[in-house]
């Protein structure tokens, strides 16, 4: 069985936090197990729950058109949050509930090993930099443990908010050449020399 297909299977059956309680489907992710790039959103919301897909609301569309934008359909990348099931009323991640739900994260990681990880908006971006802010290093790359990491800001946020929408849709311009030049772009010094 593909490995990816038997860590859906774990997730389905994870009660390791409160939110098990409320969740109609659990929303591991999805996309290609040898996916180039990992996008990482935040939570489902109500579509999502329901039908057990990532990014599949009016935030998905927005997804889905920037990766139009750049050639690119969601079979060819890989679409998961950082938790995999909604919380109640789509609040904010906790803390607990972050953690319960890293080591399922960690795995999609590691079964997939994508060349660039997404994080998109501020709870993605803290889980891998805590100290940093979404505003300030949005479109740019950093490397950690021989990953490039390019944090974007939330479709969602940007889907209410015409500034945002447009430097979402310019640091996305940017992921192609990222990912043409992955393997030099390990070699160098990361753009923000802080991490
Ligand atoms: N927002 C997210 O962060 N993830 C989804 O799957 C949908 C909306």
């Amino acid at each position: 069985m593909p490995a990816l297909t038997e860590l859906y299977d774990e997730i389905e059956l994870c009660q390791d936090c409160e939110l098990a309680r409320y969740r109609n489907r659990v929303v591991p992710g999805e996309g290609a197990e040898n996916a180039q790039i990992m996008f990482i959103g935040e939570a489902p919301g109500f579509y999502e729950d329901q039908q057990g897909r990532p990014f599949v609301g009016a935030a998905g569309h927005f997804l889905d058109e920037l990766l139009t934008s750049i050639g690119l359909q969601r079979s060819e990348v890989y679409i998961c949050n950082m938790l995999k099931c909604r919380p109640p009323e789509n609040r904010d991640p906790l803390p607990h509930e972050i953690n319960a739900c890293q080591k399922w994260l960690d795995r999609q990681i590691e079964v997939i090993s994508p060349r660039v990880i997404v994080p998109l908006g501020r709870h993605a971006m803290a889980r891998f930099f805590a100290r940093e802010s979404i505003g300030k290093i949005h479109g740019t790359w950093q490397k950690l443990g021989g990953v490039i990491y390019f944090a974007m800001y939330h479709p969602a946020a940007a889907l209410h908010q015409q500034s945002l929408r447009r430097t979402i849709e310019a640091d996305f311009q940017k992921l192609p050449q990222l990912l043409a030049q992955a393997d030099e772009v390990a070699e160098k010094p990361s753009q923000l020399t802080m991490f």
